[in-house]
């Protein structure tokens, strides 16, 4: 008799096998049913246990998240909502929890808060809501790396040192190998940067693009999927200061086959989950449905967790410029009416409640919106025949705001030169960057998944630090 995963027993296991089951138990009641849970799976098996024929000593151990392996035998189940059940055999207790410590944390059978589940974060994994983000964040992953492999696309790893600031931002976490004791100066007495790393500047990657560019330009389509880092200072539900970016780089790729792209993929996601996570995915659609009951009904999304994927899948993403959204926004009854916070006019970068005008009232769908002001974005971007924009895009979702951001990249060497200097880029510091558009240099384009924001969108999250298992905010670094 071997050990079987609650997930393979609940789908291939047939009446009358002997199984064994290894878990962690979510209750006991009666002294009678065991619901353990493997983590295998949102659903639990139940374990029903003659305790006449069992050792009083043990039964006591038998306590929410003990660890527990059962053997018996598997019987149509008497209860509703599980249609087979363990008539348990032998029972032994691998680990024991102490159940005046379980009632103290966030595995004592009741709703918690996220801010309590947070605080337990090193516990929270054995919790539904945990259980099922989890295994949608592994599915998102393994999904990823599918899309992309099974059209032909490389996996490149991408360096987290580097010297680069690509986006130019200055949002950047430091590294170095400093002697504490015998920090490098400047002439000036400042601390001199531009020895980190054996004497030269380092810092922890903000994107992978720059390096993704290189690839693309030999292997011809690649993506990196990798941790990024920010160091904006910024506690929101959706900023992290690590995070996971998905940066597919393709070359002969203009702006719209950039579109293209970025709407199959995240169609594509959206399916898999759909077709793979059914349970999961209910789970976390109820649940769903009761924070949206909970909240005033101008602030409720009329689509369920599970309608909103499938909306996504099945929908065409509007797309407009960044010009038609000023046109709409400036036309809007909120600009009228003074009620937006951030001024609208052509030139300024859109605030998050200008996006979430433009797909939460406007189109109420995902926008895609193109050729934004070349100053407000970055220096890589290719200009237009305009001079004024770059061909740029930012894919919002309704809930999420920015979820994708991408461009098509500057190939030209002579305009690339001229926009280092009109970002004030030192040509030297990215010499191997512009060395690529000297040979064989050809259009392409490219675009960055914030993964922890597809994460929330799949699972309805709301807070980006409850679809990472351990989130990176300021003053939060412990484990
Ligand atoms: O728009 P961003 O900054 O674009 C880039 O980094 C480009 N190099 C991408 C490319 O073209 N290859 O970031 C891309 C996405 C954003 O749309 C957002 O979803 C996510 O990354 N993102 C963050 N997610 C969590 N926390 C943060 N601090 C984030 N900053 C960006
Ligand atoms: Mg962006």
């Amino acid at each position: 008799m071997k050990h079987t995963k609650i997930k393979a027993l609940l789908e291939t296991s047939e009446v009358g096998e002997k199984v064994i089951v290894k878990g962690w138990v979510r209750a006991f009641r009666s002294n009678r049913f065991i619901q353990i849970n493997d983590g295998s799976t949102i659903n639990n098996i139940q374990a029903v246990i003659e305790y006449e024929n069992f050792d009083e000593a043990i039964l006591k151990k038998i306590s929410t998240a003990a660890a527990v392996e059962v053997q018996g035998t598997l019987i149509e189940s008497q209860g509703k909502g599980q249609s087979v059940e363990i008539a348990v055999e032998n029972v032994q207790i691998l680990g024991e929890a102490n159940p005046d410590e379980v009632q103290k944390t966030v595995m004592q059978p009741k709703k918690h808060s996220l801010e309590f589940l947070r605080e337990q974060a090193h516990l929270r994994f054995r919790t539904n809501t945990f259980g099922a983000v989890f295994r949608i964040r592994h599915g998102l992953t393994f999904a990823i790396h599918k899309f992309f492999n099974d059209k032909g696309y490389y996996n490149l790893h991408t360096p987290i040192l580097t010297s680069s600031d690509a986006e130019g931002a200055g949002e950047m976490f430091h590294v170095t190998n400093f002697d504490l004791n015998n920090v490098p100066k400047t002439e000036d007495g400042k601390v001199d940067y531009s020895k980190d790393f054996f004497d030269k500047p380092v810092n922890l990657t903000v994107s992978g693009q720059l390096e993704a560019e290189l690839g693309a330009l030999a292997l011809g389509q690649v993506y990196t999927f990798g941790p990024t880092f920010r160091a904006e200072n910024s506690n929101t539900s959706r900023h992290l200061a690590e995070f996971w970016m998905i940066e597919p780089e393709v070359a002969f790729n203009d702006l719209k086959d950039n579109m293209d792209l970025t709407e199959e993929f995240l169609k594509y996601l959206s399916n898999y989950i759909l077709d793979h996570y059914a349970d999961d995915l209910q789970f976390l659609n109820d649940r769903d449905a009761q924070e949206q009951k909970a909240k005033p009904e101008k602030d409720r999304n009329p689509l369920t967790l599970i309608e909103r994927l499938q909306f996504v899948a099945n929908n065409d993403f509007k797309r407009i410029t960044y010009t038609e959204a000023i046109e709409i926004l400036r036309n809007s009854k909120p600009f009228k009416k003074k009620k937006f916070k951030y001024d609208v006019d052509w030139g300024v970068d859109l605030h998050s409640e200008h996006e979430r005008y433009l797909v939460e009232k406007e189109f109420n769908c995902p926008v895609i919106i193109t050729d934004y002001p070349a100053e407000i974005k970055a220096f890589y971007m290719r200009q237009n025949d305009d001079g004024k924009t770059v061909a740029a895009m930012d894919v919002l979702f309704p809930g999420i705001g920015e979820i994708v951001g991408g461009s098509q990249r500057e190939e030209r060497m002579d305009v690339l030169k001229k926009k280092c200097a009109d970002f004030n880029i030192d040509e030297k510091e990215v010499w191997w960057y512009l060395d690529s558009r000297k040979f064989g240099t050809v259009p392409h384009a490219g675009f960055g998944l914030g993964f922890e924001r597809m994460v929330m969108f799949a699972t309805g999250m709301t807070n980006i630090r409850d679809v990472i298992p351990f989130p990176r905010t300021p003053g939060n670094a412990d484990f």
